[in-house]
């Protein structure tokens, strides 16, 4: 993000899957939006949301919000570790190893524990989550994901009373990586939350997307998904979650404090001091439209931040 942006971006040919055949829907948030999307009533029984089948948000009305294309969500990535350009992440994600995985959960927890993948996965039931993504450079997709809720996970381990944040570590292993045979950023890439952040609804531990095991560049087998919150947030092959009491230090604050805060919320209000957030382009498409607060989920997470100013905590 700090490193100039690509400027030719390869945008395939809008190739849909055949289970995710790309329509004008919907959508914002809704617990087996995919199968129904499948089945093609998607637009028509959850096209704004709310109250259907479990559907807990909407995307604030915007217009015109379809899926973007799998090609696309899967060869235009950020993934440093793999390389800073868009494309390196499918490129050269085919290196990472992802069986066996493990994930160590502890700091504040009563229960700390090194889990393999499949034993942390498991006793959740996964449910699929459309959501729109905005990264902080600008640009934005949607993507349906499948995974389970954080704070699902989270009420398993038992934080203990101490616990205030979230701390998310990804892989280390610059063999696999080779992007981190790189100084680009300090690693591991760390990223945090605070705990009622980590236990809104919508926070989702991800496993796959269109109804497929995440692919290497989009941080296979397990990453974060903040739908409010830009892209950074969202730490990919995550091996550790730390709860702890202070706040820990996030690899791009540490890097860039001026330019990516804390928090990380998106804010079209609040400018990034190189660029304008106000607005953003989907990809897929050329015109630009507009950023909305919080990313569209203003009615979900707003309330969590009652009373903070939203331009110096940004
Ligand atoms: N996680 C790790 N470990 N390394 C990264 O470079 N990039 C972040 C985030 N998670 C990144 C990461 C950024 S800037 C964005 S926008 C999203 O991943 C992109 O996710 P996507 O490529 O799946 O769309």
């Amino acid at each position: 993000m700090l490193i100039r942006r690509t400027a030719g971006i390869p945008f395939s040919e809008i190739t849909p899957e055949a289970l995710y055949t790309d329509r004008r829907t919907f959508v914002g948030i809704a617990a087996g939006a995919g199968l129904l999307a499948a089945a093609g009533i998607a637009g028509s029984t959850l096209g704004r949301g709310r109250g259907a089948m479990n559907a807990i948000g909407d995307l604030g009305g915007a217009p015109e919000d379809k899926l973007t294309p799998y090609d696309d969500v899967t060869t235009y990535n950020n993934f440093y570790e793999f390389g800073t350009s868009k494309a390196d992440p499918s490129r050269h994600a085919g290196s990472l190893r992802t069986h066996p995985w493990t994930v160590r959960v502890d700091g504040e927890v009563a229960r700390p524990a090194d889990y393999a993948l499949e034993d942390l996965v498991k006793p959740h039931k996964l449910v699929d989550r459309t959501y729109r993504m905005r990264c902080v450079e600008g640009w934005s997709m949607v993507i349906p994901w499948q995974g389970f809720p954080l704070a699902d996970l989270l009420k398993r381990v038992e934080p203990t009373g101490k616990a205030r944040f979230v701390e998310f570590t990804t892989l280390n292993d610059p063999r696999q990586m080779p992007g981190q045979r790189m100084n680009v950023l300090p690693w591991p890439y760390v990223e945090a939350l605070r705990l009622d952040e980590a236990l809104n609804p919508l926070t989702l531990m991800a496993t796959g997307l269109y109804g497929k095991s995440l692919l290497g560049q989009n941080g296979a087998p397990l990453r974060v998904v903040i739908p409010w919150k830009y892209g950074f947030k969202g730490a990919k092959s995550i091996v550790r979650i730390r709860l702890t009491e202070k706040a820990p230090r996030t690899t791009w604050n540490v890097v860039a404090p001026s330019e990516y805060g804390f928090y990380g919320n998106v804010n079209p209000a609040v400018d990034h001091p190189r660029w304008s957030q106000a607005t953003e382009r989907r990809i897929g498409e050329w015109r630009r439209r507009a950023t909305l607060p919080f990313n569209g989920y203003a009615d979900e997470v707003a309330s969590m931040y009652a009373g903070l100013d939203l331009r110096k905590n940004f």
